[in-house]
């Protein structure tokens, strides 16, 4: 009888194939976040690359008017995208690359922006909110104090102090171009932007002037430059 002669595997072997095991739990469970960096850095198919548009670091392109996606919500974001997709939310640009997307990349493109850090450091925007500006600066007014003769609330109550955002459902405002963020509140207005959760900003958007919006634009997008002045550093105003 012939004995059966088991290849002989060094112990060495044995202990690499393991790690290789070990290794390939984490990265499965990473996979969408993966799938995610790879469009948004390489775009796929008929998927233009968002980091075209929207920075490598999803920082955005404000001279541009392309907003920051970085520090998002995921589902704020994903929710753009499906109402961008359907028109719902009405744009020319980001309509056909949204309408490319499947179901599964618009999930793990928004996981992938959500957890990339916020191009504007929160904690300073937390830090120097304007609860007394002087009334005739009308955005950094109703950004921090609201127009309640025009029932418009502050924009700090759901935004967050400097508007660095609230969670997953109150995007961040500050460092968004000012172009974009008019854009928005004139969408709103037209409705050609869904209003979103509780119809909020809908109603709110029809309620301010042209100045006011034009104003509290300027404010948001220029926030965080305006905290590098050398007053505000101090704990002052500028
Ligand atoms: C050719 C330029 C361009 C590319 C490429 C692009 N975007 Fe955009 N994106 C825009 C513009 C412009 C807007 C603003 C739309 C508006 O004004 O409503 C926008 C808006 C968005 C918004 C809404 C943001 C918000 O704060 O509500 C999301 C989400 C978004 N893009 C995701 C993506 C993703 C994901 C990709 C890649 C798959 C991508 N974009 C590729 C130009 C681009
Ligand atoms: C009562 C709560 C509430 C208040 C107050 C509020 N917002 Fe909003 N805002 C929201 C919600 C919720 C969204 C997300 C809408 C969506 O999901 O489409 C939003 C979204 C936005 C966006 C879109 C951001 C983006 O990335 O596209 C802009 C711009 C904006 N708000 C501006 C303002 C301004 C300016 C004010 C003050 C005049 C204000 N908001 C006050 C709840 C509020």
């Amino acid at each position: 009888m012939q004995t059966i002669r088991y290849p002989r595997i060094p112990a060495s072997r044995w202990l690499a194939l393991a790690l290789l095991l070990i290794s390939a739990a984490p990265a499965g469970a990473n996979e969408p976040l993966e799938q995610g960096k790879a469009l948004a850095t390489s775009g796929s198919g008929g998927v233009l690359a968002c980091a075209t548009c929207h920075g490598s670091q999803g920082e955005g392109n404000a001279p541009a008017g392309f907003p920051f996606l970085a520090s998002q919500g995921a589902s704020y974001l994903a929710e753009q995208l499906e109402n961008l997709a359907s028109g719902k939310r009405a744009n020319p640009i980001m309509q056909p690359i949204a309408k490319a997307m499947t179901a599964a990349q618009i999930q793990a493109v928004s996981a992938y922006y959500a957890q990339l850090p916020a191009p504007v450091d929160k904690t300073k925007l937390g830090a120097h909110v304007d609860l007394y500006p002087a009334q005739e600066q009308l955005g950094a007014w109703i950004a921090n104090r609201g127009d309640w003769n025009n029932n418009i609330p502050a924009c700090i109550q759901c935004h967050g102090p400097g508007g660095a955002g609230v969670g997953e459902s109150f995007p961040a405002l500050a460092g968004l171009p000012a172009g974009y963020i008019r854009s928005q509140l004139q969408a709103w207005r037209d409705g050609t932007r869904d209003p979103g959760p509780l119809a909020l900003m809908g109603e709110i958007a029809k309620r301010m002037t042209d100045a006011q919006i034009n104003a509290t634009a300027d404010y948001f997008a220029t926030l965080p430059a305006s905290l590098n002045h050398p007053a505000v550093a101090q704990g002052s105003k500028p």
